[in-house]
C-alpha cells in the first residue's frame, strides 16, 4: 500500500507542485474513503464507485481543484458533493474550516462517519436542502464543487465572499471544463484549468429533469 501510495504522489507531483497540496494527499487514507472490495485499488489514479452510482474524484482531479484553491489555513470552505469525503479531507488539511454537502444521505452518513473516525474535527457534513451549496453559513472564501453543472451557479457566486476562489466543472453532462472563478472587486474572472468528465451534479441550477446522469465515470481527465 506505502509503494502504491508513492507512486501515486509521483505522479500527481509531475502536475501538481504545491508542496502543501502534496503534503495533504499524502496524509489522508485515500483507502478509508472507498468501500471494502475497492481497497486494493485505493491508491490507482482514477475514480472509484463509492455506491448510489458515485464515486470517489480522480486522486490527480482532487490535487489540482485543491491547488487552484490556493488555501493559506485560514479559509471557511464549502464543498458541493461530499460523496465519500475524501476532498473534505484534503480540504480539512489546508483550510481552518470545511462545510460539505452532499444531496445523498446515506453518503454524507458514512461520510461524516469516516471524518470523525479520522479526527477531522474541523468539517461539517450536510444533507442538501433545497437551495444549492449552503447559503446558512456563507461567505465562503473558496468553493469547490465536485459535480457537474451546465455553467457557473449564479447562487454559489453569491455564496462567494469577495476575493474568493470557486473551481468547478463547467460543460456538458459527460464532459467539462474544469472553471477557476475568482471573485474580485471589479466582477468574476474565469479560467480554465483542463478537460474533465465528473459526474452531473442534480438539483437546482443542474440540468432539468429528464436530462439525467447517464455516463457516469466519475472524475477522469
Ligand atoms: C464525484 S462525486 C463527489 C466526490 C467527492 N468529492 C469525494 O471526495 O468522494 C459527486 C457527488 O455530488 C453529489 N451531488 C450531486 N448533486 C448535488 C447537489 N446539488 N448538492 C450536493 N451534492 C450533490 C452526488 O450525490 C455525489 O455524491
Amino acid at each position: 500500500m506505502r509503494a502504491a501510495r508513492d507512486a501515486l504522489l509521483a505522479e500527481i507531483r509531475a502536475t501538481v507542485r504545491d508542496e502543501r497540496v502534496l503534503a495533504a494527499m499524502a496524509r489522508v487514507p485515500r483507502e478509508r474513503f472507498v468501500p471494502p472490495d475497492l481497497v486494493p485499488y485505493a491508491y490507482e489514479n482514477r475514480p472509484l464507485p463509492i455506491g448510489y452510482g458515485q464515486t470517489i474524484s480522480q486522486p490527480l482531479i482532487v490535487a489540482i481543484m485543491t491547488e487552484a484553491l490556493r488555501l493559506e489555513g485560514t479559509e471557511k470552505v464549502l464543498e458541493v458533493g461530499t460523496g465519500s469525503g475524501y476532498q473534505a479531507a484534503i480540504l480539512a488539511e489546508l483550510a481552518r474550516e470545511v462545510v460539505t454537502v452532499e444531496r445523498l444521505p446515506e453518503l454524507a452518513r458514512r461520510a461524516a462517519r469516516t471524518l470523525a473516525e479520522l479526527g477531522y474535527a474541523n468539517v461539517r457534513v450536510y444533507v442538501a436542502g433545497e437551495a444549492l451549496g449552503w447559503p446558512q453559513e456563507a461567505p465562503y472564501d473558496a468553493i469547490v464543487v465536485t459535480a457537474a453543472a451546465p455553467r457557473v451557479p449564479p447562487s454559489l457566486l453569491e455564496q462567494l465572499g469577495e476575493g474568493g476562489r470557486m473551481v468547478i466543472p463547467v460543460g456538458g453532462r459527460d464532459l467539462q471544463e474544469l472553471v477557476l472563478v475568482e471573485k474580485g472587486p471589479r466582477g468574476v474572472r474565469k479560467r480554465n484549468l483542463g478537460p474533465c468528465g465528473f459526474v452531473p451534479l442534480i438539483g437546482p441550477e443542474a440540468w432539468p429533469p429528464g436530462h439525467g446522469p447517464k455516463g457516469q465515470n466519475g472524475a477522469e481527465r
